[in-house]
């Protein structure tokens, strides 16, 4: 039997999880933001200072040899986010631009649980390749709460439960309660994203199909 369990608005607490078998979807049919908008500097004076990783960075790989690339972050311009809130849907906590910047040795963003948001909408903005990945840790459930900021480089304790190479420049939609993680970039990856909440209508409009089976 699939639950879904969308946590009313007003009682849901940062750490409960919405149990759901949804991990991702591209909505290839959202619109694209205008191209003047994204050839501004999208690299404010703002940065995002919610953490989603905070434990992130000098974590080694199992091999020992590897660390995680440098992320940056950058809320956008108010111009792109009211374009954003005005056509996709609220940006919540703010429309964030996000660069990962890969090196020969770290061409991937190491499979983790974000820890302030359960749901995200992202927009690629150049072609970097890449598979966007969900992993299931050994003995571990698929869903996890952010309370357990749960992050793994020992890839023989996980199991590979989907893949994708998400499409430049298209709105997706993913699950974050899951472990997940990018692997096999070749470029630096640079993206628009947003934090959604679980009553957010992009959310429980994709949840829907699967409340059917309740
Ligand atoms: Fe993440």
């Amino acid at each position: 039997m699939i639950k879904v369990n969308i946590p009313p608005r007003k009682k849901s607490n940062p750490g409960d999880t919405v149990e759901t078998e949804f991990l991702f979807k591209i909505l290839p049919d959202l619109p694209h933001p205008p191209e003047e908008l994204l050839r501004q500097n999208l690299a404010t004076n703002k940065h995002n200072n919610i953490p989603q990783i905070p434990h992130f960075d000098g974590f080694k790989r199992e091999d020992g040899q590897t660390v995680s690339p440098e992320i940056k972050a950058w809320l956008c311009p108010d111009n792109l986010d009211k374009w954003v809130q005005d056509n996709i849907g609220p940006t919540n906590r703010g429309l964030i631009y996000r660069k990962v910047l890969i090196q020969d040795d770290k061409k991937f963003y190491p499979p983790h649980i974000d820890v302030n948001r359960k749901f995200v909408m992202l927009y690629n903005l150049v072609d970097s390749g890449g598979e966007f990945c969900y992993w299931q840790e050994k003995n571990l459930p698929v869903i996890r709460s952010m309370l357990t900021r749960a992050m793994c480089f020992d890839y023989s304790q996980l199991t590979l439960i989907e893949k994708f190479v998400p499409p430049v420049r298209t709105w997706y939609l993913t699950n974050v309660q899951a472990l997940h993680s990018v692997e096999n970039l070749s470029a630096v990856r640079e993206n628009i994203q947003f934090n959604l909440e679980p009553w957010d209508p992009l959310v429980v409009e994709h949840l829907k199909p699967i409340n059917r089976n309740v």
